[in-house]
């Protein structure tokens, strides 16, 4: 009988997929782990920077990532990207500056532009478009994010 032989070597591969999965899970949880830890650590006193924004900070998406046009980001205002979870301000014509939209209070996404405002919905944090808190309960600003505008496309850098 030829089925004989075909039967065992199924449920030993699919021991050995299981097993192949289940390191696989790991090492997701570990990217996640150190994704965390390195977002912590990023509170370094600027280098006093430029116009464009900081070196210390992870980005949460890519570089190259395309955030959207620079047109819907108005001067001495803001626009919030929400797919890529970044904030780009214009505070003057043509300097724009890139930040993560999650707020440093306890994570919820400063999603409100009221002109020059940037104000989180969860507790009312409000930070200006240079990323620093004007209002508490957040102690400390929006963490930069670099970002380049080529014409009018507005890209992470
Ligand atoms: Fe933003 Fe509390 S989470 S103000």
């Amino acid at each position: 009988m030829p089925d004989d032989h075909a039967a065992p070597t199924t449920p030993a591969l699919s021991r050995r997929a299981a097993v192949a999965g289940a390191g696989a899970a790991a090492v997701g949880i570990g990217l996640l782990a150190a994704g965390c830890s390195s977002g912590d650590s990023g509170s370094g006193s600027g280098s006093g920077g430029g116009a464009t924004t900081g070196s210390s900070a992870a980005p949460s998406a890519s570089a190259g990532t395309a955030l959207g046009p620079a047109s819907s980001v108005p001067v001495g205002s803001a626009a919030l990207f929400a797919d890529q979870k970044v904030i780009v301000t214009q505070p003057t014509a043509g300097t724009y500056e890139g930040f993560s939209s999650t707020c440093p209070h306890q994570g919820c996404t400063v999603s409100e532009v009221q002109g020059a405002a940037l104000v989180c919905p969860c507790h009312g944090s409000t930070f200006g478009l240079d990323g620093q808190v004007q209002k508490g309960p957040a102690t400390r600003g929006l963490t930069p994010q670099n970002v380049t505008v080529s014409g009018d496309r507005i890209t992470l850098a």
